[in-house]
This record gives C-alpha cells, structure tokens and sequence, in this order.
C-alpha cells in the first residue's frame, strides 16, 4: 500500500507531480486562453458585487490561504483577508452578502473551518470551497466546490493536499482576475505556461534530494530552527515550520525575514539552523542582507534559491536550486525541499513520521 516506500508521507510527497497535473487538468490547458471551471458558477454580474474576499482554514490549508491571499489580489486586485477558523468563528467578522469566502480543507470535515462556513452562510456570503474529498461536508454546505485531485492523503503531515490547494487559488486568481478584467490576456497567457510545466519541475526536485538530506542528519539534533523569507516566501517559511514541528518535534519559527531585527535576531547563536528562502525576485537582495546578518551571528543556513543566482552561495551553507518558474509560482516548487527537509529529520531522530504524537488527521471536534 505504500507501494514501495517506507512511509506514506515520502510515498504522497512522490506523488506531488502528479496531483498537480490532475488539478490543472480540464481547466488550465494549452493554447488555451480561459479558465474553465465548470464547477464554479460565479457570473460577472456576481463577481461585481464582491467587495471582499475571506479566505479561512486551519493549519496547513490556512498556509495555503495566505498564498491564495497574495496571488488572489495581484491578479484580480480583491482585497483579501485570510484567517484560521478557529479565530474567524469567535471574531464577529464582517460578512454580508457582498462577502465571498473560500474555505479550504483537504478533508473537508475540520469542525471549525465548517463552523466558519456555516456562520458566513447565515450571514449571506457566497461560499466556495476548496476540499480534495467528494461529498465532504464542506463540499455539500459550499455553494461551489473546486476540489483538489490529490488522491488520498493518508498521512496526517499534509503535502501532496498543499501544493494542490496552491494549484487551486492559482486557477480562481486566473479565473476572478479574467472575469473581473484586471488580468491582461499576455500575463493569463505566461502563467498559465509556466503553471503547465510545475509538474515536471516538480519531478525533477524530487530528485535532488542529497543536499536535504546532509542538512538533515547533522542538524537533526537541534532544539530550534528558524525559517525566513520575504512575501510568497514567508507564506511557505510558515509551511515549512509546521511540517518539522508536527513531525519532527523541533521547535521551529517562520518569520518574514524583515521582522528579525525586531526581536528573533536575539535567539541566533551559533550553530542554530536556518532555513532561507529566496525565491521572489523582485526581494532577493533583501534575503541575501537578512542571510548575511544571520550568519554574522553564528548561524548554519541552508538557502533556497532559482537556479542562476550564484550569488547566495556565497553566504550559506548549503543551498538547493530550485528550477526557474515565475516568483509567483515558486511556493509549489519551494515547498518541496521543505517537506523532504522535515521528513528527513524526523527519521533521523526515528520518530513516527506518518502518526505523530497528539495529532490526528482530521480535527472534526473543537
Ligand atoms: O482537513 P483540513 O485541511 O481541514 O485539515 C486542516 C489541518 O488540520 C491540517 O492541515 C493540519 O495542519 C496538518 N496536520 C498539517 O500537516
């Protein structure tokens, strides 16, 4: 059943090319120069009406949410506000009619997310949701449903559920941004190419797994890491941390890198791991200070960058190159070597990678 791998986790993190194509499947395609999305019914008269969109989830589909917040308004320009259930449900939200809101959930049965679904229902919002098992109690209470073609996700650390969501909140940027007409037909057309080719970039990391791994057994030992990036980065430092504390045991921390200097700089000291994301162009200057400033303080960094920039090298440890895709779609490839990162430390400190302790696979009570 783990059709020749040791854990379901390593087995779904194999697979992640593949559930990335089959969620693009049927509605991003080739030459192509629309979305299709049979599934949701959202007009152009409706989408006018929209004034702010909620996303809200839990734990690593929350994670996903706030990638979804940054592509959603840059490419459709939609304020988005991103939330966990948990918080959105006790907070008196502003919801009304003019509301849409995304919830996201790979088993669609998280009491919260479906507490927060149903208050924003009473409420008049329209709800889509984002959820990789049919017939899901997310997928029959939402008024439209764009399910992930994960597969089956057995393992409780979710992977392969992540990157599809991703795929997901590309498909309604790409979507809301064509219908609403703030996405130009030349950037649809480059990102839907570069969204075509993720699986096999995707393929191709997997093999790339040397580095990780020395990473990994000498530094599976530390009581603390910290991850750090800046915008779509940041988004995927907090994926990263979860994934080796749930598994793992390791504290670990994401911070936007920006934010050091403001306090967590104090807890770097010699021979603390980092984990640096550089992927955003527009942002890898600033990564490379942050790095530099880190490493001025005794840390071990592994970066994380595209191939071609060279240059960080220079200030870290290890680095894993990543093939180029745009910095917008760089979370589904940057995610990769993270999850392969927590894997990895979790069986060098031989812990129960595919059932951590204290945590169950789906959170269906309070
Ligand atoms: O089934 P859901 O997507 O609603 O689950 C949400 C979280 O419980 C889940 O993502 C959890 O954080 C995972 N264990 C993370 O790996």
């Amino acid at each position: 059943e783990k059709g020749g791998y040791e854990h379901f986790m390593i087995k779904e993190i194999h697979e992640q090319p593949k559930a990335i194509k089959d969620t693009m499947t049927s509605r991003i395609m080739m030459d192509v120069d629309e979305v299709k999305l049979d599934d949701i019914k959202l007009t152009k008269e409706d989408l006018e009406s929209i004034s702010k969109i909620y996303i809200v989830a839990c734990g690593t589909a929350y994670h996903a949410g706030i990638v979804g917040k940054y592509v959603i308004e840059r490419l459709a320009k939609i304020p988005v506000e991103v939330d966990v259930a948990s918080e959105f449900r006790y907070r008196n939200p502003l919801i009304n009619k003019n509301t849409l809101m995304i919830v996201v959930s790979q088993s669609g049965e998280t009491a919260d997310t479906l507490a927060a679904l149903r208050l924003a229902k009473e409420h008049g919002a329209r709800v889509i949701a984002i959820t990789n098992v049919v017939g899901s109690s997310v997928a029959r209470e939402a008024d439209d449903v764009l399910y992930t073609w994960a597969g089956p996700e057995i393992a409780v650390a979710s992977t392969k559920a992540y990157v599809t969501q991703l795929i997901a909140m590309y498909i309604i940027a790409l979507y809301l941004g064509r219908l609403n007409g703030n996405l130009s037909i030349e950037e649809f057309r480059l990102i839907r190419d570069e969204m075509l080719k993720l699986p096999e970039k995707a393929e191709y990391l997997l093999n790339q797994k040397e580095t990780i791994q020395k990473f990994a057994a000498t530094h599976y030992v530390h009581k603390d890491m910290f991850y750090i990036g800046r915008g779509l980065d940041f988004a995927v430092a907090l994926e990263g941390a979860l994934k080796i504390k749930e598994i793992s045991y390791i504290h670990a921390e994401a911070y936007a890198a920006g934010e050091l200097k403001h306090g967590p700089i104090a807890l770097i000291d010699k021979g603390v791991p980092v984990i640096a994301l550089a992927t955003q162009e527009e942002l890898f200057e600033k990564m490379l200070s942050n790095i530099k400033e880190v490493v001025a303080r005794g840390a071990h960094v592994i970066s994380f960058a595209f191939e071609g920039n060279d240059d960080i090298s220079k200030v870290s440890d290890a680095v894993v190159y990543l093939p180029k895709t745009l910095s917008i779609l760089a979370p589904v490839l940057s995610v990769i070597p993270l999850q392969l990162l927590a894997y990895y430390t979790a069986v060098e400190r031989g812990c129960d990678v595919d059932k951590p302790r204290n945590l169950a696979k789906s959170v269906t009570v309070e």
